[in-house]
């Protein structure tokens, strides 16, 4: 990963001008880390299907990175999820304004489109990225998924709807990165298979993300924690208990299904899978 991250450093968005911070705020969370958790998922497949695409595909890597931290510095405003800290750093409204940040936000999102458009692959690999990015981040992806967590707070959801919330929110996005690496890597015959694969993996995600809100501190996670009670979380939904054992089912689940993947896919997406899949047993 470390080769991905000196490119995305070299592919910063970049934009001039005599305004004070702008070119600054949209650079700002994209440097501050994160785990480049679908950067890697996507890197993962390439890698295992045709290595020698891996560099073509740092661009496609990059659109998944850029398009997500623009949902997270949505997602922290006053208006949505109103936090203050955000991969270690205050967040953008509480450095600069709102309008920097629902602008930094905009950017991000369409910059993601243009490093994808400008990705060395054949134009009709680039036209199904573009189909499968907007997709799944779009109106009916994590945005749907947003408008439901927001619109929906203080409102209890039943199991299913939380379910297809965090499916929508997260898991669209992360099935898309699995698919996207399918898709680069000419394995087009795989997409479906990671896809659903990924939905499963993300909603995994989302649950872990929901338990590490009220186990870890906002100094440990980096970001505002303990923001859910209004929310519909698994923990608010389930319990603290029900929730880690639907987790711990869920991260056995997948494990088993993993030991069907190709031996090369096996090999380059294992160490990522395994760390993540049981990323809130280490928390406890
Ligand atoms: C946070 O995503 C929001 C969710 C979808 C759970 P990540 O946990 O991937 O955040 P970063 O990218 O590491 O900051
Ligand atoms: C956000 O979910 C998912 C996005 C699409 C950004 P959360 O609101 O739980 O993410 P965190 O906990 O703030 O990172
Ligand atoms: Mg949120
Ligand atoms: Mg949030
Ligand atoms: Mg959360």
């Amino acid at each position: 990963m470390e080769a991905f991250e000196a490119y995305l450093s070299a592919h910063l968005p970049s934009a001039a001008s005599f305004h004070p911070h702008y070119e600054l705020s949209l650079r700002q969370m994209l440097q501050g880390g994160g785990k480049r958790f679908r950067p890697a998922l996507l890197l993962g497949v390439v890698r295992a299907f045709n290595p020698l695409m891996v560099e073509s595909a740092y661009p496609v890597a990059l659109s998944l990175e850029l398009l997500h931290t623009y949902s997270l510095i949505h997602d922290d405003l006053p208006a949505m999820d109103n936090a203050d800290l955000r991969r270690g750093m205050p967040t953008l409204h509480t450095t600069y304004d709102e309008v920097s940040a629902i602008l930094a936000g905009d950017a991000l999102n369409t910059y993601a489109f243009e490093v994808l458009s400008n990705a060395p692959l054949s134009d009709r690999v680039i036209v199904k990225l573009v189909r499968e990015l907007s997709a799944s981040g779009g109106a009916s992806g994590m945005v749907l998924g947003q408008a439901i967590d927001c619109y929906f707070e203080n409102t209890p959801l039943d199991v299913e709807q939380v379910r297809f919330l965090h499916i929508h929110k997260t898991g669209k996005l992360i099935a898309a990165s699995l698919k996207m690496g399918a898709i680069v890597a000419g394995r087009d015959d795989m997409a479906d298979r990671l896809y659903d694969f990924g939905i499963d993996l993300g909603l995994l995600f989302q649950i872990q993300d929901d338990i590490l809100d009220v186990t870890m501190s906002s100094e440990e996670a980096g970001k505002t924690t303990n923001n859910d009670s209004a929310k519909n979380s698994f923990v608010t939904l389930l319990g603290f208990d029900e929730a880690l054992a639907q987790a711990d089912e869920l991260a056995r689940k997948l494990l088993e299904r993993m030991e069907s993947f190709d031996e090369s896919l096996r090999r380059e997406l294992s160490p990522t899978l395994v760390h993540y899949i049981n990323r809130h047993k280490e928390q406890l």
